[in-house]
């Protein structure tokens, strides 16, 4: 009776204020304690009675997730996280149930997405993947890179107007945190350490946009083992601020143009002050040859479309492991069938601008573009780059291949031209 009379007066505050009011029914999820019994079925209840126009409580205590969690249809909730969500250690539980992402056959282990949704961790509550299990079975396997039905940490599907802040993301089982079909959602203040403790981790990106738009990450600290954050198909009007890179492989645009036939496109993506620690690159793009051989997410090839209007700024550096600016127009993952050729892609990348990239490097590759001859890339400005050795001598070469219209720099000499996965060869 209670929780009917505060529902009832939590909506009618909603229909006058904007910001969540006080009093609205709050569900607060029930811990069983050990990891022999699965919380999932609880957090499911909790979101089912309280999903709408409600309040889902985490307390600070860790509830073990031992299956597959698919939360949709949330409507003007807060979710508040103050203690660790832990998935379970089942690999073969997980290869056989997690659930499809809808894009390049990846999966994952927790979908969520509704409108309105604020979920928040007040820099303490925390989504723990227990990825150290999978980083060590991984590598005993064939495909180290994609494995069928290792799952993401979370996908978020189908979230619109939303607000992430404040979570920590901790051993994601494989990518951190894929974002499909979403819009209009700000990630702010985020912590994501994906580094192992045992052995070292493999395809542990931090983020993943897919199908979104209009989507803010601000003030993110990644430590992980793959791209730091990277833009994917139809990815429009992304902005990344304020964030710190470590070990990964800096921002990618891609992979893309996989799909045989299929157009995708990346555009206006801007990112600023971002400061890069130990990471490969800084920004770096990779797409597929015109030759498909193989299918996702190991394999294909063949895809049309273009990424356009990408605009950085103040990027810093210290100890940047390979070219600062990386463009791979030959992507091959490790297992994946055929070679290809690495200059026939229809895919174009253009207008790309970087303005501002100082700090130390350990080669002496400013820039490193393998573009395509059949759709070269355009419009790439480089401005005001200091990139010194940790003795102070620049970095001075720019190589490059099928680039037209380069605006601030010259080119030093040819870039290598073969398969890669990370850019460069
Ligand atoms: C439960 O925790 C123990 C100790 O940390 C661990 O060895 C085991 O794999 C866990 N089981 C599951 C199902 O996660
Ligand atoms: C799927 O589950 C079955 C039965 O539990 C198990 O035998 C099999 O190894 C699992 N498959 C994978 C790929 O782990
Ligand atoms: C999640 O549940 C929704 C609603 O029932 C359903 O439409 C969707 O297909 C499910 N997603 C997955 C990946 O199974
Ligand atoms: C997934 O893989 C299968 C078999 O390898 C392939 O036929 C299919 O096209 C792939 N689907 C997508 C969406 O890439
Ligand atoms: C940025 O996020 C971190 C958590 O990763 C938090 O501790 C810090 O206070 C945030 N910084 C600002 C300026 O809000
Ligand atoms: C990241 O995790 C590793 C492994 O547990 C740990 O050694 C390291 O201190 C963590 N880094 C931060 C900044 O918390
Ligand atoms: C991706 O964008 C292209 C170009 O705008 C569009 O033709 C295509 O339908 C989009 N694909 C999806 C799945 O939204
Ligand atoms: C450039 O970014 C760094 C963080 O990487 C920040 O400390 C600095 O204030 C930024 N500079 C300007 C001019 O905004
Ligand atoms: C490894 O990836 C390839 C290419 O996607 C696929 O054909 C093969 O089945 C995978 N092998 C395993 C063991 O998953
Ligand atoms: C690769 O493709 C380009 C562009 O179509 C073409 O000029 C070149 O001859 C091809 N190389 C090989 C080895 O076929
Ligand atoms: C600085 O270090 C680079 C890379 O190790 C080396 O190639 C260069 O010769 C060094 N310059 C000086 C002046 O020692
Ligand atoms: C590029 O080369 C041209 C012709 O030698 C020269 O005029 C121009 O100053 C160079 N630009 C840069 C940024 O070095």
């Amino acid at each position: 009776m209670k929780c009917i009379l505060a529902f009832i007066s939590a909506s009618l505050v909603a229909c006058v204020a904007t910001s969540p009011a006080k009093g609205r029914k709050t569900c607060t999820v029930k811990a069983s304690g050990t990891n022999q019994t699965d919380d999932a079925p609880a957090i499911k209840s909790a979101f089912k009675e309280c999903g709408r126009h409600g309040k889902v409580v985490f307390k600070p205590t860790t509830y073990y997730v031992n299956s597959i969690l698919n939360i949709t249809d949330l409507e003007d909730v807060d979710i508040d996280v103050q203690g660790k969500l832990l998935w379970s250690t089942d690999i073969s539980y997980w290869l056989n149930h997690s659930l499809p992402v809808g894009y390049q056959n990846q999966s994952t282990a927790f979908v969520l997405g509704g409108n309105n949704v604020r979920l928040n961790g007040h820099g303490v509550g925390t989504l723990d993947g227990n990825g150290d299990y999978w980083y060590q079975w991984i590598k005993k396997q064939p495909n180290t890179s994609n494995y069928p039905g290792r799952p993401h940490q979370i996908t978020f599907n189908g979230l619109k107007n939303s607000v992430v802040t404040g979570v920590n993301f901790l051993r994601s089982q494989m990518w951190t945190m894929s974002i499909i079909h979403s819009a209009d959602n700000t990630f702010e203040d985020i912590f994501i350490n994906n580094t192992g403790n045992v052995v070292s981790s493999s395809n542990t990106d931090g983020a993943d946009t897919i199908y979104c738009d209009n989507i803010r990450f601000h003030n993110w600290t990644v430590y992980n083992g793959d791209d730091s954050i990277s833009f994917k198909a139809n990815s429009t009007n992304i902005r990344l601020t304020d964030s710190k890179f470590f070990g990964g492989l800096g921002i990618a645009i891609g992979s893309i143009g996989q799909l045989k036939d299929v157009t995708e496109t990346v555009e206006n993506i801007s990112a600023e002050n971002v400061y890069f620690e130990n990471t490969l690159h800084a920004f770096y793009v990779k797409t597929w040859t015109d030759d498909q051989n193989g299918y996702p997410p190991n394999g294909g090839g063949g895809g049309l479309g273009y990424a356009e209007n990408m605009n950085l700024k103040n990027l810093t550096t210290s100890g940047l492991r390979g070219a600062a600016f990386s463009i791979s127009q030959c992507t091959r993952f490790s297992g994946a069938p055929g070679q290809g050729n690495c200059t026939n892609s229809q895919f174009q990348l253009r207008d790309i601008s970087i303005d501002g990239l100082k700090g130390t490097t350990k080669t002496d590759r400013v820039a490193s573009l393998q573009c395509s001859a059949v759709a070269p890339c355009t419009d790439i400005e480089l401005e005001n780059v200091d990139l010194v050795f940790a003795n102070g001598t620049e970095s001075t070469s720019y190589l490059c291949g099928n680039v037209v219209d380069a605006k601030g720099w010259n080119c030093t000499g040819p870039v290598c031209e073969s398969g890669s996965a990370t850019g460069e060869c």
